[in-house]
């Protein structure tokens, strides 16, 4: 095991979320007003339409498979009778088809940005930056679910665990394919710069407009 793997899959996770969560703070104290997600509907709306739902549909639905998959450790999902083989089908053929469909959605977005004239004037650097690390995660993270035939329950679920107990394992992803290192790495990068790009928003979801009454009725209390 060299240096570099080491520092790779201990210290830089970390570099990475302190980056994340600084940089947040930073954003919100110096670019309130820029806080969103600069939609661009009134410029183009078709190509906008079918690339971000098919887009959000599935990052929403993958984070969700993450999550669930990678923090949560076997022995309770073998307590729940879901044993590591039904497991791995489930994480394969769901991540299949939510991977497949934020791939298809940010490829869209990534030509719409390109070449729709009326948003090339708008797109910046940084969202080219950004879309593009976007296709580079979920498509290495495709590739893996259809071509790596690493055991991710018990290497990469239990090393990503240490991170978030400060006990990092290294050695857990030593055997790790290429295509599955460069996901990883690019997953980390990704999630250290996203507090300088338009993915703010995703902090700023409008979950208690659902909730919301029709109407305020404001209280005559007090009112003469
Ligand atoms: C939490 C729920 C979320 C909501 C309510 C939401 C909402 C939105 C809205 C309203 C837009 C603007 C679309 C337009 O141009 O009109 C947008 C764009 C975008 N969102 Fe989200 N989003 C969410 C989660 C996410 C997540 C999890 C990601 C990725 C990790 C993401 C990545 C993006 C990107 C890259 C764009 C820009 C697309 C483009 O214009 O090229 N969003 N989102």
């Amino acid at each position: 095991m060299t240096i570099t793997h080491t520092l790779m899959f201990t210290a830089f996770p970390y570099i990475c979320l302190t980056t994340f969560i600084v940089g947040h703070i930073y954003r919100y104290i110096t670019d309130r007003f820029g806080w969103n997600a600069h939609s661009s509907e009134f410029l183009e709306k078709k190509y906008l339409f079918y690339g971000s739902i098919l887009f959000h549909t599935g990052i929403i639905a993958t984070f969700m498979g993450h999550a669930g998959g990678l923090l949560v450790p076997q022995p309770l999902y073998d307590m729940l009778g879901i044993t590591a083989g039904m497991h791995t089908a489930i994480a394969h053929w769901n991540g299949l088809a939510v991977g497949l469909a934020a791939f298809v959605g940010v490829l869209l977005l990534v030509w719409r940005r390109l070449k729709q004239p009326r948003i090339k004037m708008v797109t910046t650097p940084t969202d080219k930056v950004l879309l593009a690390a976007l296709a580079v995660v979920i498509g290495s993270g495709v590739y893996n679910v259809l071509f790596s035939q690493f055991d991710v329950l018990y290497n990469v679920a239990p090393w990503v665990r240490g991170i978030v107990t400060f006990t990092p394992d290294s050695t857990l992803m030593i055997e790790a394919p290429m295509s599955l290192q460069i996901h990883v790495i690019s997953a980390w990068v990704l999630l250290a710069f996203s507090p300088f790009t338009r993915l703010v928003h995703i902090w700023s979801a409008p979950v208690f407009y659902l909730l919301r009454p029709f109407i305020i009725y404001r209280s005559r209390k007090g009112k003469v």
